[in-house]
């Protein structure tokens, strides 16, 4: 296989089962009760930012976007990122993730947060958020929150629960 061979394309809903198997493989049945997956329960995940990566027309990786907020802060949430077993360690991640960041800054939102590895994410330019700015609606390791700002004082905004937006929205 050759990177050139490897193509990213914005997610569709024609995309929906296949990205439902590469999570049940990357996460199994565990990732239902993951605290982000709390957050993505509470509203839509933002299409057009989310992307996923093709090979022969398959999709074999994915990365989707969600819309939070935390007190007067607002951004993206990054995740589930998953890679088909057989296409790991070629580089596919990290070439969603800096497409999502690519998207998400040319959209317009000031931040983009995830629960995730600082290893790995923290070369991609994500650090940690100091711990006991935010919290999240189910218990989470607080050293895995991680954020990378598009505009100066972004993440210093996030205060409190992080959630979906649309619950900070509703009546
Ligand atoms: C994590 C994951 C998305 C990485 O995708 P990938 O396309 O294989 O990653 P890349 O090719 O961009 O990078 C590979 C490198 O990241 C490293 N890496 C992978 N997962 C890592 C982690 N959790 N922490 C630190 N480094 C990690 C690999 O060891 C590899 O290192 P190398 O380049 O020195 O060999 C993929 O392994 C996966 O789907 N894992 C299961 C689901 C998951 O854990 N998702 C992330 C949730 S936070």
């Amino acid at each position: 296989m050759n990177a050139a061979d490897i193509v990213y394309l914005p997610e569709t809903v024609a995309h929906d089962a296949d990205i439902d198997q590469i999570n049940e493989e990357a996460f199994g049945p565990g990732r239902f009760t993951r605290a982000a997956y709390r957050i993505r329960e509470n509203g839509p995940h933002e299409r057009p930012l989310s992307f996923v990566a093709t090979y022969q027309g398959a999709v074999i990786a994915s990365v989707r976007m969600t819309r939070v907020s935390a007190g007067p802060g607002r951004g993206l949430m990054l995740g589930p990122l998953a890679v088909r077993h057989d296409f790991k360690s070629v580089g596919i991640g990290r070439k969603l993730v800096k497409i999502a960041l690519e998207g998400a800054e040319e959209a317009g939102f000031p931040l983009v947060f995830l629960v995730g590895d600082e290893p790995y994410y923290g070369p991609l330019g994500f650090r940690r958020i100091p711990r006991g700015q935010v919290s999240m609606p189910r218990p989470v390791d607080l050293g895995r929150l991680l954020a990378v700002e598009f505009s100066s004082g972004a993440v210093a905004k996030l205060a409190g629960i992080i959630d979906h937006e649309d619950v900070g929205t509703k009546p």
